[in-house]
């Protein structure tokens, strides 16, 4: 009996360590949280800035604005449903959201929020670097958007670079948009994502 007894409590202490090393197994570094949204980034913004291209070129800036206002969106939302199955096998994510945001944002729903902003002031002062934070149980991943090619200043420049259509058509779609001004190489806004993993 007493051997019985030793034996249970044998194996509750051996599957309690199983237990807790499973749950430390499922915590992932801050690296490689970021090597997973640089991925999520390679896979999300060259095609979206690849259609964009094709639309000002095809149609012209202001029309490119209109098929922006949708298609970035809903891109946006598909890219997501994906991603947020390979976040669960590869990290453990109970969800996952990925979202372009800005402290000059034209979409409202892109707007930063107070810890995003401080960082954004960070980055103005010492140059845009990925980083990773931690809100509640959500771990959220910044990655720097730049003003890289001149095609972005059609519709995101300031008065000698902005087209003049293009601009109508923004502020009737955007009256609160505040995503003009911009010069080359300025910083734009955020790549991000927020993983909320089951591991405690
Ligand atoms: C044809 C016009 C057009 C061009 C060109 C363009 N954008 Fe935008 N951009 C938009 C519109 C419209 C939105 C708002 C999309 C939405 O409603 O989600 C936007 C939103 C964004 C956002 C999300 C944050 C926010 O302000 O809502 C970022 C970041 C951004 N653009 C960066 C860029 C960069 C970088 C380039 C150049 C590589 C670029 N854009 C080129 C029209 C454009």
């Amino acid at each position: 009996m007493t051997s019985l007894k030793r034996f249970f409590s044998l194996f509750v202490i051996f599957s309690f360590s199983v237990f807790l090393l499973h749950c430390k197994s499922k915590k992932h570094t801050d690296a490689e949280y970021l090597n997973f949204a640089s991925k999520v980034m390679q896979d999300t913004m060259p095609k979206m800035m690849q259609k964009v291209q094709e639309q000002v070129k095809a149609k012209g800036y202001a029309e490119a604005v209109s098929f922006c206002s949708t298609f970035a969106p809903e891109f946006g939302k598909n890219k997501n449903v994906e991603w947020t199955e390979k976040a669960r096998e590869e990290l453990g994510a109970k969800t996952f959201r990925l979202a372009r945001i800005s402290m000059k944002n034209r979409n409202p729903k892109n707007a930063a929020n107070a810890k995003q902003a401080a960082i954004f002031s960070q980055w103005l002062k010492e140059g845009g670097q990925p980083t990773v934070y931690r809100d509640n149980e959500k771990i959220v991943t910044m990655h720097p958007i730049q003003i890289a090619m001149p095609l972005c200043l059609g519709c995101h420049g300031d008065s000698a670079t902005l087209d003049k259509k293009a601009g109508q058509v923004i502020q009737k779609l955007y009256p609160e948009d505040k995503a003009v001004g911009y010069k080359m190489g300025e910083l734009r806004g955020a790549f991000v994502t927020e993983i909320n993993t089951t591991s405690f």
